[in-house]
């Protein structure tokens, strides 16, 4: 299978694919998506399948517009919720999902139950045509694997799952590259995924500190216990290449052999002959770029049967703390 270039042609088929209850991989700015129409409950377990996708971990629901919300969210929103989501609406379109109560019409297949649905407004203006075009909202995780890296361009996706869908739509590499920021709106509003929406833009706009939305040191070793699992899809284990994987200033003497190197600014020249492998992913160690493309170094590095995978560590704020929260998972695996 080959990914088809996004036009109205292309466009108009996935629509088709889509309507009749077919997956399709499609990009998004933050990263590939698995697509199904969001009112078919039939077509949303196909992604379940397809991924290999614990059925407790639910979907994100994706539209076109904030005109559509009251198609898929419970509507009108309280008072309280709607003045939370209004402070935070002008992030959308972009990376930005928000859980909110429940439209009927959802099936329980995208919610895995929950009384709460997680919608998103996406950027990418292929997916904003398709949207658009279909009229239906659309479901869908990263279109990868279940546990492995997300895909950032079409052809990740047809390597992953291109045996699982009627067809890939080509958007192009994605520009953030991390999945999108998740957050819940109550009893008071918290970020259960972060991303590159931070939690400084959010406190700034709900006017609250910025660590009030996110978990306490305390509390979040529970977000891996099933029983609490807020975004059961950010349980420990996750995001992970085969290939085993280090922060580099953990490197010790076993992390030896062939090694690659993901680096997030350029190494001294001195450094170079250390590795089989290096990727340098700024020039300039500018973090928007190094969530652009970690994901696809991390693939690539993946498929060159190395012993090892070394990678940079940066703060954890900011940007930061998206890169660090997939780069402390996909490590945990090791
Ligand atoms: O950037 C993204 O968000 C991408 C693109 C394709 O939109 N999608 C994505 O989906 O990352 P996925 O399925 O890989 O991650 C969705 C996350 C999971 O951790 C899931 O548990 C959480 O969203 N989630 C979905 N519905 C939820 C809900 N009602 N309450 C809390 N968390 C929810
Ligand atoms: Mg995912």
């Amino acid at each position: 299978m080959q990914p088809v270039l996004a036009d109205e042609h292309s466009l108009a088929l996935a629509c088709e694919h889509l309507a009749a209850g077919r997956l399709v991989g499609v990009p998004t700015e933050t990263v590939y998506g698995l697509a199904a129409n969001a009112f078919d409950p039939l077509a949303v377990r196909r992604i379940y399948t397809a991924k290999g996708r614990p059925d407790n971990n639910p979907l994100i629901v994706h539209v076109a517009g904030s005109d559509q919300l009251p198609d898929v969210v419970d509507w009108p929103l309280d008072a309280e919720t709607g003045r939370l989501l209004d402070a935070i609406i002008d992030l959308w379109p972009g990376p930005l999902t928000v859980v909110l109560p429940r439209a009927r019409r959802i099936p329980d297949e995208v919610t895995a139950g929950l009384s709460t649905v997680a919608v998103r407004i996406p950027k990418h203006p292929v997916m904003q045509s398709l949207l658009t075009r279909c009229g239906f909202p659309v479901a869908a995780p990263s279109a990868n694997r279940s546990k492995y890296v997300s895909p950032t361009t079409a052809q990740h996706v047809v390597d992953g799952l291109g045996d699982q869908v009627a067809m890939v739509l080509d958007g192009g590499r994605c520009s953030v590259g991390l999945e999108s920021t998740i957050v819940s709106l109550r009893p008071s509003p918290r970020i259960l995924r972060p991303g590159t929406v931070t939690a400084e833009m959010l406190a700034k706009r709900w006017g609250v500190p910025a660590a009030s939305l996110l978990p306490s040191g305390a509390k979040s070793p529970a977000v891996d216990e099933p029983a609490v699992l807020e975004a059961p899809g950010m349980m420990l284990q996750h995001y992970s290449p085969t290939t085993r994987l280090a922060f580099a200033d953990d490197a010790t003497s076993s992390t030896k052999g062939q090694v690659g190197r993901i680096a997030f600014a350029p190494l001294p020249d001195s450094r170079l002959t250390e590795y089989a492998v290096v990727r340098v992913l700024s020039q300039s160690g500018d973090l928007m770029e190094v969530a652009s493309g970690l994901f696809a170094a991390l693939r690539e590095l993946d498929q060159l049967q190395l012993d090892w995978i070394l990678v940079d560590r940066c703060s954890s704020d900011g940007i930061g703390r998206a890169i660090m929260d997939r780069l402390t998972r996909a490590v945990a695996n090791h």
